[in-house]
């Protein structure tokens, strides 16, 4: 049998599948990833523009990678793979979507269900009195953007030397714990601890499967399937099974 078919017989056949993803899914929108060859982090050091304690001792300077990475986030539209899982939530296969995309794009691909694992770039807050601000609120005309506070206005993103807001903690390990099927789409598993939340599913007996067109640090050893395919390309192969299965007809 072949890849397509086994993915698909095991997204049917679950009773509680999640989906975990990665910058990879948004790549087809037009947002490169972070480590790829046009990746934000081959621009900016990660540890230097994408640290909390560099935001605190020079907002500014962070801002610019931010202004950039806000860039990458506006006027995107989301593509097949984020509506082949807004579709998978309606045929009541994928019950939540825990992704580490700050862009908003699997709500508006039909996601309901969304754990923003590391927030999102739609809210602002104020790094000093937690004022919070809309982004289409915020001039960037200078940076950083300053609340009447005097504090420096943020992205509701999650830094390095941060830690997960813990409602969406709480729903992302407790999704992991319960899923019998954990599909992860574009993500190296890199970063901890997005990158434990597979390793939880497996262990407690899920299957753990993956669409990325390379290896990832799940790939050897923790993935039981790899497609290695980009996620409009698998996706769009895998809904056109499951469409035919789910709704019973045959060809
Ligand atoms: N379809 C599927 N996967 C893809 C595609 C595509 N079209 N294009 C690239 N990929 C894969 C890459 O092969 C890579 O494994 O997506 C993955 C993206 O990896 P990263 O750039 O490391 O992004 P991600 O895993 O989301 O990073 C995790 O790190 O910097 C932090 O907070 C940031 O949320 C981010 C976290």
């Amino acid at each position: 049998m072949d890849k397509y078919q086994r993915f698909s017989n095991l997204l049917l056949q679950s009773r509680h599948a999640v989906a975990l993803t990665g910058a990879g899914i948004s790549v087809e929108s037009g947002i490169p990833d972070f480590r790829g060859k046009n990746g934000l982090w081959t621009k900016y050091d990660p540890y230097d523009y994408g640290h909390i304690d560099s935001f605190r001792a020079n907002p500014a300077k962070v801002w610019k990678m931010l202004e950039a990475m806000g860039a990458l986030v506006e006027g995107v539209n989301p593509n097949e793979a984020h509506f082949a899982l807004g579709e998978l939530e309606k045929l009541g296969i994928i019950k939540t979507v825990i992704t580490q995309n700050v862009d908003s794009l699997h709500q508006r691909g039909g996601s309901s269900n969304v754990v923003e694992f590391h927030g999102s770039f739609r809210r602002m807050h104020c790094d000093n009195c937690q004022k919070v601000f809309f982004r289409e609120d915020i001039s960037l005309v200078n940076l950083p953007p300053l609340c009447s506070c005097g504090g420096p206005i943020r992205p509701d993103i999650i830094l390095f030397g941060e830690g997960i807001p813990p409602e969406a903690y709480t729903r992302a390990f407790d999704a992991a714990e319960k899923c019998d099927l954990m599909v992860v789409i574009g993500t190296s598993a890199s970063v901890a601890p997005a990158s434990r939340l597979p390793l939880i599913a497996k262990s407690r007996g899920a299957h753990v499967l993956e669409i990325n067109p390379v290896a990832s640090e799940l790939s050897d050893g923790v993935t039981e399937l790899h497609i290695m395919e980009s996620a409009v390309a698998a996706l769009r192969n895998i809904m056109k099974i499951v469409r035919s299965m789910h709704t019973g007809d045959t060809d």
